[in-house]
């Protein structure tokens, strides 16, 4: 099923729009998205009769008239931009130019959706007076009138008679919603938050976008949050707070170029968050293994004795503690992430150095969200089968079981048979007594 998306727009979750669906439950009254921009979670979730009713909320007071144009006048939009599309054929710099200023000047929702389709890689820019200025993509001419039109035909389609639309900052939007909805929340990219773009990222602090999900978390609300990221191993943005009782899930966003061009292969990846009202929602037994195995992490982690972590907190060998340190975090890890951020080309040898300072493992499977395809996966096991007499990988044994085994079979190497002094001498393997000189 095609999903439409007539605007582009820089930051549009529109290519993972799909992963963000599996987290809905199946009876969402209302969908709430605070930071609309272009609506792509809303329109896939319409498309996918995934809740009944929407709320476009968005900062940006002529974003919002072109959504209630393209919503309920769909036919006129796509005129308007068709007649601007057509005037700007042989010159088209200076046409964008002039469409720029007279946007300035009037908020126009046609001049709007013709500087989206035409601007740098459709990024929303803003001087400090308030005035767009972006420049244009002098490779496109945007997207053809045509196409437009069925995009937004498509869009309305979906969303008419059933979307509120509302311009006001995202805390007030929040403050309405119920347990029966669901708050999907894309804020700015935290780079570009506090900065001199007022009406893109209208100070946006991190304190109180967390004061609002914990708001949202005290009225039991369903939320998905998508925020930071990471490329490779190397993260942007600041992550949600373990306080949040948050789940968080990795979605594969696609190959970074940067990274490409460098000559590295390494995957973007974003971030969501999923509220722990959501979670209990969406509740047991679950199609989705990917998620099935964060419950089940919740669930481990919670039942996890401070007695037991102490001891993988002590490990310091390297690849054994890399293995615990991302359980620790993350819940779990699977032999993607050993292989792709670590670099572990032998997954299950990670795991069995694990294993060998006495930690139990469980193996388990989980849906990889880079490929799709189920792989494997270990977490800690039962607490109680820790080996304490396990150490850096090597069993520990009393100085009198090597007294016991010296009488026993001499004091020599079990494997040149030669003899030395007791002090040279240390059991390997059972029952061998071997030199260490
Ligand atoms: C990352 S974009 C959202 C992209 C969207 N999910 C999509 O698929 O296109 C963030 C949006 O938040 C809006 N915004 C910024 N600050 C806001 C605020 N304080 N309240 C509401 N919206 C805000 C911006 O105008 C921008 O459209």
């Amino acid at each position: 099923m095609n999903v439409p998306h007539p605007i582009p727009y820089q930051g549009s979750k529109r290519g993972i729009a799909r992963h963000i669906l599996k987290y809905f439950p199946g009876d969402v009254e209302t969908l709430i998205e605070p930071f609309a921009g272009s609506a792509a979670v809303s329109l896939a979730v319409a498309c996918h009769r995934k809740a009944r009713r929407f709320v476009l909320n968005d900062v940006n007071e002529p974003l919002i008239r072109l959504w209630d144009q393209m919503i309920n006048h769909p036919q006129k939009i796509a005129a308007d931009y068709k007649k601007l599309w057509q005037n700007q054929l042989g010159k088209e710099r200076e046409f964008y130019d002039s469409v720029r200023i007279c946007f300035n000047r009037t908020q126009r929702a046609d001049y709007l959706l013709y500087l989206l389709a035409r601007c740098v890689k459709a990024a929303v820019r803003y001087n400090s007076n308030g005035e767009f200025n972006q420049s244009p993509d002098n490779r496109r001419k945007g997207a053809q009138p045509s196409t437009m039109l069925a995009q937004i035909m498509g869009a309305s389609n979906l969303l008419k008679g059933r979307t509120a639309l509302a311009c006001q900052d995202y805390r007030e939007i929040v403050r309405d919603a119920s347990t029966t909805d669901l708050v999907y929340l894309d804020p700015p990219y935290q780079g570009v938050c506090g900065g001199r773009d007022r009406r893109y990222a209208q100070s946006l602090s991190y304190d109180s976008f967390l004061a609002s999900l914990e708001e949202l978390n005290s009225n039991k609300v369903s939320f998905i949050v998508s925020y930071d990221g990471r490329t490779g191993e190397k993260k942007f943005g600041k992550a949600l707070p373990g306080s949040l009782r948050v789940t968080h899930i990795e979605i594969k966003a696609g190959e970074s170029s940067q990274a490409t061009l460098l000559g590295r292969a390494e995957d973007t990846f974003e971030s969501l968050y999923l509220s722990s009202a959501l979670v209990e929602r969406i509740g047991r037994p679950l199609d989705d293994l990917e998620v099935q195995s964060s419950l089940l992490d919740i669930v481990a982690k919670k039942r996890l004795p401070a007695d037991f972590l102490k001891r993988p907190r002590a490990v310091t060998s390297k690849r054994p503690k890399t293995v615990i340190d991302h359980i620790l975090k993350h819940g779990h890890i699977t032999t993607d992430e050993l292989k792709q951020l670590y670099g572990y080309d032998h997954p299950p040898r990670a795991a069995r150095d694990v294993r060998e300072m006495g930690i139990p493992l469980e193996t388990f499977k989980v849906v990889s969200p880079t490929t799709g395809r189920k792989v494997a996966a270990y977490r800690f096991g039962d607490p109680s089968n820790i080996r304490h007499d396990r150490s850096q990988g090597r069993q520990t044994f009393s100085k009198q079981f090597k007294l016991d085994l010296i009488s026993e079979y001499g004091a020599r190497c079990a494997i040149c048979r030669g003899e030395y002094e007791e002090r040279y001498l240390q059991i390997d393997h059972i029952p061998a007594l071997e030199t260490n000189l």
